[in-house]
């Protein structure tokens, strides 16, 4: 049984057709007062494949998720796999100050309780996340994907982290392609002056491709991407796993002067144009 929550369904369904599955049918509703209603039709497997990102509105895709759990359990499915593309509040996954929810691990703790038996998901925020589970939870890796979209596309491009916390996914999509790296660094140049500039390479009339976990309000990539013209960039394209494109988030990266922007489909938006379905498939195929 493959069953795609409301954030998920174009996702669940290609992950069905790789496995040359039909999609379980699931009514999902809001009666008038706000309250969800949720129904899984179709016949009851012993085993599931649930799909559901929780980004916005997170609240409302984490409760509908556990509504399906709940409802899977109780319908005795003892095999339970959960897979969140992008899983929403998974930046929240210590105490910083005292008093704070640790809210990755209250959902962490909320989906077992659910009855998932397995929870994966791709590229978390914070890889710790797989730590707050006492069940199986596996982080999948969508950059080799990137990396094939990027070898399609382009000629020698220098792939180039907005900073250094995003260097590993530039370094695993440069081995993939044999291709250039970099990330971008502030450097002090006096007390008033911080210049931001590629820590080794040359970037002068090079085709740049900017890979991050997340865009979520632009802001981080707009000022990658100025600093990358200003070194003589001679295209900007931006990556990313997932679109969170918060209000106008891609009118200002694309008013920036940014070639294209190109994301996958752990979060459905006009970018979306590379798809993890092969990625959720080989991974329950495994
Ligand atoms: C930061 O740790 C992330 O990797 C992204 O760089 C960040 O979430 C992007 O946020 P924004 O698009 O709001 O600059």
């Amino acid at each position: 049984m493959i069953i795609g929550g409301s954030a998920s369904q174009k996702l669940a369904a290609l992950v069905a057709k790789e496995h040359n599955e039909i999609l379980c049918p699931l009514e999902t509703r809001k009666f008038p007062d706000g309250e969800r209603y949720i129904r899984i039709g179709g016949e009851i497997d012993s085993k599931a494949l649930v799909i559901q990102s929780t980004g916005y509105p997170q609240d409302q895709n984490l409760l509908e998720l556990f509504l399906i759990l709940k409802t899977l359990k109780s319908l005795e499915v003892e095999d339970i796999k959960v897979c969140i593309p992008y899983f929403g509040y998974g930046r929240q996954e210590k105490r910083f100050k005292s008093g704070e929810a640790i809210s990755a691990k209250v959902i962490a703790e909320l989906l077992e309780s659910s009855g998932t038996s397995e929870i994966f998901s791709i590229n978390l925020h914070e890889e710790g996340i797989c730590d707050l589970f006492d069940i199986p939870a596996h982080n999948l890796s969508a950059m080799p994907l990137i990396a094939k979209y990027i070898g399609e596309n382009f000629n020698n491009p220098i792939i180039v982290a907005p900073d250094k916390g995003a260097l590993g996914f530039a370094r695993e999509i440069a081995e993939i392609l044999d291709c250039d790296c970099d990330h971008l660094e502030k450097t002090r140049i006096s007390p008033e002056r911080v210049e931001t500039k590629p820590k080794n390479m040359d970037i002068k009339g090079r085709e740049a491709v900017i890979i991050d976990d997340i865009i979520s309000t632009g802001g981080t990539i707009v000022n990658a991407s100025n600093i990358l013209r200003l070194h003589g960039a001679s295209k900007v394209v931006v990556s990313c796993v997932h679109p969170v494109l918060v209000e106008d988030a891609l009118l200002k990266i694309f008013a920036s002067g940014v070639d294209d922007v190109i994301a996958t489909d752990t979060l459905q938006s006009d970018v979306s144009t590379i798809s993890v379905a092969p990625l959720i498939a080989d991974f329950i195929n495994k």
